[in-house]
């Protein structure tokens, strides 16, 4: 996966970042209350038990799976909003955000998606959207692999627009320093806090090689590796991702060395060792406006785990789409 930003790309990107902020606080204030816990107690009752049975089984033969559906509510929420414009298929002429180089080839667990979609339109047709079933599989997600529960006020609608460039203006980069992090999700109407608590997600897959590989072996004109990676670490890394790889295509790496398949905090304790694989992760030590967070996480796994879970439902309530549909296949729109 490749982040083709330029010096020039990052200044646009930027100016982009304050003109959505001003918007996007708007529309996640606004729209915030509209969204109820239970909100298909009566319309479809099982719809949240549906969606928990096909995450556990998917997440039970492939742990993977887990890490996939919260990166992609993540990817989904912040762009457009939590709409599903995730989950739509490219049409011809019309690549659509599934298909940017950030999320094609590395997202993963459509399929759950698909599976949970289509035994809920079998039981309640066209009455819970696909924005919501993701939002309750990041939930579920985050309960087999890290025992962590909380309830998601759903409601949302499925939006009908999905664009192939949009995931560049509005997912922060791997080589983001905390500041750009911190930029990216107050464009969000996110803090910083909150920010550092929702990197905690890191704590379970994978990343490529290429996501990071920078760092190894072209850091800067002096320095070919980046000084904040461990150098003993920086070699096992090396060995895993070779600089001409391209034999092997492009491996991928454990985010979380500590617990590579548990949702926990043992992330922030890799960031302190100095084994946080991307720039945007080791960052938040370097940087002295978050180092203490990253320090008060990796000693309290409790408080972090219920700060994740409020987190989620803050970035699962930024919604810029109140009409909307309910899409009958999540892949195209009605
Ligand atoms: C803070 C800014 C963030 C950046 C720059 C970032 C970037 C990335 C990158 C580059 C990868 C590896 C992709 C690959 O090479 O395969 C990744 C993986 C992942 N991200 Fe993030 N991410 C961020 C925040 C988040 C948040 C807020 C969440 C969810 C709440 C999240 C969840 C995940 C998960 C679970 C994976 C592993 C995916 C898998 O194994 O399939 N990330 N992220
Ligand atoms: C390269 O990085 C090192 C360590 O961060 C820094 O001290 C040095 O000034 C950088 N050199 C250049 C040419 O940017």
């Amino acid at each position: 996966m490749k982040y083709p930003y330029s010096g020039v790309e990052m200044t646009i990107l930027n100016i982009g970042l304050v003109l959505i902020l001003t918007m996007s606080t708007m529309t996640s204030v606004s729209s915030a209350s509209s969204l109820k816990v239970g909100f298909y107690r009566s319309t479809c009752p099982s719809a949240e038990s549906i969606v928990k049975k096909a995450v556990n089984k998917a997440v039970s033969s492939n742990p993977g799976i887990a890490a996939g559906l919260i990166r992609m509510h993540f990817h989904d929420c912040f762009v457009r909003g939590c709409d599903a414009s995730i989950l739509l298929d490219s049409i011809t002429g019309q690549p659509a955000e599934k298909d940017n180089p950030i999320n094609n080839p590395s997202l993963r667990g459509f399929e759950v998606i698909d599976e949970a979609k289509v035994e809920i339109e079998s039981q309640c047709p066209q009455t819970v959207s696909c924005a919501d079933i993701l939002a309750f599989a990041a939930r579920d997600s985050a309960y087999k692999v890290g025992g962590i529960t909380y309830a998601v006020p759903s409601g949302r609608r499925d939006g009908r627009v999905s664009l192939e460039e949009e995931p560049f203006q509005n997912l922060p980069a791997p080589t983001f320093n905390a500041k750009q992090l911190k930029d990216s999700f107050a464009a969000k109407g996110l803090t910083l806090d909150e920010m550092v608590t929702l990197s905690g997600a890191h704590s379970i897959g994978v990343s490529h090689c290429s996501s990071f590989s920078s760092r190894l072996y072209s850091f800067n004109d002096t320095h070919p590796q980046d000084p904040t990676l461990n150098p003993k670490f920086a070699n096992d890394l090396k060995k895993k991702c070779p600089q001409s790889s391209n034999s092997n295509g492009d491996p991928t790496v454990p985010l979380d060395v500590l617990t590579p398949n548990r949702l926990d905090n043992k992330y922030y304790v890799d960031l302190k060792n100095h084994h946080g694989i991307l720039t945007s992760d080791q960052t938040l030590l370097t940087s002295s406006s978050t180092a203490g967070m990253v320090r008060n996480h990796a000693r309290h796994d409790t408080q972090w785990a219920s700060k994740y879970a409020e987190a989620m439902v803050k970035m699962g309530s930024i919604v810029t789409e109140s009409k909307g549909e309910i899409r009958k296949n999540c892949r195209i729109v009605n």
